[in-house]
């Protein structure tokens, strides 16, 4: 079958296919895509952004329900300080530019992270955002900003030990559901599927509790490389698994 033959096909079964309800996606290879081209670092983040843009609308097309990218974690503080500004302008350019369309798309926008060490104009532009498309019941696009599953797990057993300190619950009544209510989006369902780009095989700190069940798919692919037959390629791969949760299928 000639290659172009072959992507329709996948794109037309992941149209008749239902979608999985959330997927998480780790946006990974900007670095590199930019690399192979001997252009800057900041030349494959702003392409990764464009991909987003795609991404965002082939979900919410499919019917999608939640969408968490992670675009940025607790750790990436550590890389070069140059290259952190460039990314925060971008997210900035994001947020500015993107709002008005999503709001078309009827999208929520939802963040999740510490939201401490973020600029004051990057929090303003954070709670616009959630105010401005606060109603919309389309695609919940959640990004995740500044995030460690770490220390989201830590921030959850910090509340629950100040409840217990104050007489407010008994330890004993801690249990998963408990526990999870006290993480950044509790009314969020755990992600169906994580997708990571770019070959690398690790959660680097995404997702840790919420992964439980999760089916992982790692693509070869350099995120700023992802399009959409890419996601109908992983929605294909996503319904060939057979999901047990520990019983007899
Ligand atoms: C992902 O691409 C973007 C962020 C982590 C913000 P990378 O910048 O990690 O790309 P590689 O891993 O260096 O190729
Ligand atoms: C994970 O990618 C974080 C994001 C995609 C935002 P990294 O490129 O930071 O992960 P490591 O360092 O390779 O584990
Ligand atoms: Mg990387």
């Amino acid at each position: 079958m000639l290659v172009a033959e072959e992507a329709n096909r996948v794109t037309e079964l992941a149209d008749v296919v239902t979608p999985p309800s959330h997927i998480a996606i780790i946006m990974d290879g900007n670095g590199r895509w930019a690399k192979k081209r001997l252009l800057p670092k900041v030349a494959g983040h702003r392409k990764g952004a464009e991909v987003v843009r795609k991404c965002v609308r082939e979900c919410s097309r499919l019917g999608v329900k939640y969408l968490t990218l992670y675009a940025f974690s607790s750790e990436n503080w550590k890389r070069p300080e140059d290259e952190v500004k460039d990314l925060m302008g971008l997210l900035k350019h994001y947020l500015n530019n993107e709002i008005e369309e999503l709001n078309q798309q009827n999208v929520r926008l939802r963040f999740m992270g510490a939201r401490e060490r973020l600029s004051p104009s990057i929090v303003e532009l954070i709670e616009n955002a959630e105010q401005k498309t606060g109603g919309n019941a389309g695609l919940q696009l959640i990004l995740a900003l500044n995030y460690g599953s770490q220390s989201e797990i830590v921030k959850a057993a910090r509340e629950l030990a100040r409840e217990v300190r104050d007489g407010r619950i008994s330890a004993d009544e801690i249990d998963e559901q408990m526990f999870a209510s006290h993480l950044y989006l509790p009314d969020i369902p755990d992600p169906d599927v994580i997708i990571r780009t770019s070959g690398e095989q690790r959660l680097s700190n995404f997702l840790l509790w919420q992964a439980a069940y999760a089916e992982f798919i790692f693509v070869e692919t350099l995120w700023p490389d992802f399009d959409e037959e890419s996601l109908s390629r992983a929605i294909c791969e996503f319904h060939k698994r057979e999901r047990r949760y520990g019983a007899r299928p």
